[in-house]
């Protein structure tokens, strides 16, 4: 596909994200010969930095590129750093935007940029629709001549109210169509072919359903605590953070019906099909029953005392947000019923790792009564993250006489394919978004429809109904999380 050529204005570009990722994943487009031959990013936030200062910092000092610095890549990083442009917006964020506009125009004849603007909201959500508004008042939202797109990140609303306030003011200013959300885990590769797997193979789709399926289990794990976060994090907790957004993206991956087609329209509203189809828990016996919130306390890790969630820096010494969630629940469809489904997200845990498994129930006439396989199920595991790939485990009869039956591995890793090079997920949505590809990209109705089904559990969660358990750092959760997935036997927790 062809990208224009563009500006691209990045919002609370002094911030962390700018040159932790978002300049680093331009870069490594550049590298590979993706970015168009007209292409100018102009930063703007409430820093006093010259053009100088700001190439500095986020491209010819940056540690996020002290690699490509080091390997004699320099020339390729001075010429980058040469598209690098910074403005001061002045005091605030919502003050008038007209010194912008003219150094956007500026810029724009200067480079020939076409009039096509992609904004880049990475500010405080607070101010996303100060912004717009300001943005639209100099006429920079019009697509009279050059297209005009808005990418803003997450977090994406605090609740299903606020979300739907901030869609409206968003769309006061911007169509929806021009409107991009941000959620990094559809820029990862893994989950994009959760996708592929589920429907460019015939082998895996006649067995996706409640006739076959047991249950299913996302594991999304981080050995890392909030590190510098604790002032964000405490307001959030896990189920904003993580669960609301990257973990209910991919339950609608794997619940989706199959779309007609693969544009981005025709998957989306798949997507919100199956996300309006999670059962929404409403009393407090259900919601008891069925989330598990939890906080890690300090503890050893390889003789290293690990602080506890409530002695992190900017987190209130008797907060109760959860560092750690298990949510069960179903999801009401033809598909679907009665399919118990088992997603869990939290910091520090033994290792870092995202997976789906999905089990199979076991053959419904055991004619290998003492084979040892005996409730052991098929199961399918889908890793996103480290050593991605697809693994299948099946019985196998052990060699000799009789039939007893082990478990064999069928697998498949990325690394595999070692000759192409995978992107990034922030290179990934950028281009996409610089191509006007929506696809990656939660739509209004998708982060609605998913806050619908949160909001209760965080509603539940305020009350003195619901606990707040500990785990100490290190190990995998509290152990009535157990509970939750009794009857099953265990969760899998992936090279524990
Ligand atoms: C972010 C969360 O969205 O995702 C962080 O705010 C979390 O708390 C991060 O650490 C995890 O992303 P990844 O790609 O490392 O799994």
């Amino acid at each position: 596909t062809n990208t224009e050529n563009q500006l691209l204005i990045i919002f609370g570009a002094s911030g962390d994200l700018t040159a932790r990722k978002l300049v680093p994943a331009l870069f490594n487009l550049y590298k590979n010969g993706h970015l168009p031959e007209n292409f100018v990013v102009l930063g703007a936030s409430r820093s006093n930095l010259s053009d100088e200062d700001f190439r500095r910092r986020v491209v010819l000092e940056s540690k996020y590129l002290e690699e490509e610095i080091k390997n004699g890549t320099s020339k390729a990083i001075q010429t980058f750093s040469g598209k690098i442009f910074y403005t001061d917006l002045g005091k605030e964020y919502d003050t008038d935007y007209s010194d912008l506009a003219e150094r956007i125009s500026e810029l724009n004849s200067r480079f020939q940029t076409d009039n096509n603007y992609i904004f880049y909201l990475s500010t405080p959500p607070s101010l996303y629709e100060a912004i717009a508004k300001n943005i639209c008042e100099q006429g920079l939202a019009s697509e009279k001549n050059g297209w005009k797109r808005l990418i803003v990140e997450k977090p994406f609303g605090y609740s299903l109210e606020s979300a739907r306030q901030l869609n409206d003011g968003l769309h006061e200013y911007f169509k929806e169509s021009q409107i991009y959300r941000i959620d990094h885990y559809l820029g990862k590769e893994t989950v994009q072919n959760l996708l592929v797997t589920r429907f460019a193979n015939s082998i895996f789709e006649p067995l996706w359903n409640r006739n076959y399926i047991h249950h299913v289990e996302i594991t999304n794990a981080e050995s890392g605590g909030v590190e510098k976060r604790g002032g964000y994090y405490d307001k959030s907790g896990a189920l904003r953070d993580m669960f609301q957004n990257h973990l209910l993206q991919i339950v609608s991956l794997v619940v989706m019906e199959p779309p007609i087609g693969a544009d981005a329209e025709e998957i989306r509203n798949e997507k919100v099909k199956a996300l309006k189809s999670l059962r929404i828990m409403r009393d407090d016996k259900t919601l008891r029953e069925n989330t598990i919130r939890a906080q890690y306390v300090s503890s050893m890790i390889g003789g290293k005392k690990v602080k506890g969630y409530r002695e992190e820096e900017g987190v209130d010494p008797e907060s109760t947000t959860e560092t750690y969630a298990a949510i069960k629940f179903f999801v009401d469809n033809w598909r679907w019923a009665d399919v118990p489904f088992y997603v869990r997200t939290a910091k520090r845990m033994p290792t870092k790792v995202t997976e789906v498994v999905v089990h199979f129930k076991t053959p419904h006439h055991h004619i290998f009564k003492d084979s040892g396989m005996n409730g052991k199920d098929n199961k399918l595991v889908i890793r996103i993250q480290p050593d991605e790939g697809i693994l299948i485990k099946f019985g196998v009869k052990v060699p000799g006489q009789g039939f007893k039956v082990e478990r064999a591995n069928l697998d498949f890793y990325y690394s595999s394919l070692a000759e192409t090079r995978v992107m990034e997920a922030y290179e990934r949505l950028l281009l996409d978004a610089m191509q006007g590809d929506a696809t990656l990209y939660a739509r209004a109705d998708e982060v609605e429809a998913a806050w619908e089904f949160v909001d209760p559990i965080l509603e539940y969660w305020k009350t003195s109904d619901s606990k707040v358990y500990g785990y100490s750092a290190g190990v995998w959760g509290p152990e009535n999380a157990d509970e939750l997935i009794e009857g099953l036997g265990m969760w899998r927790n992936p090279g524990a």
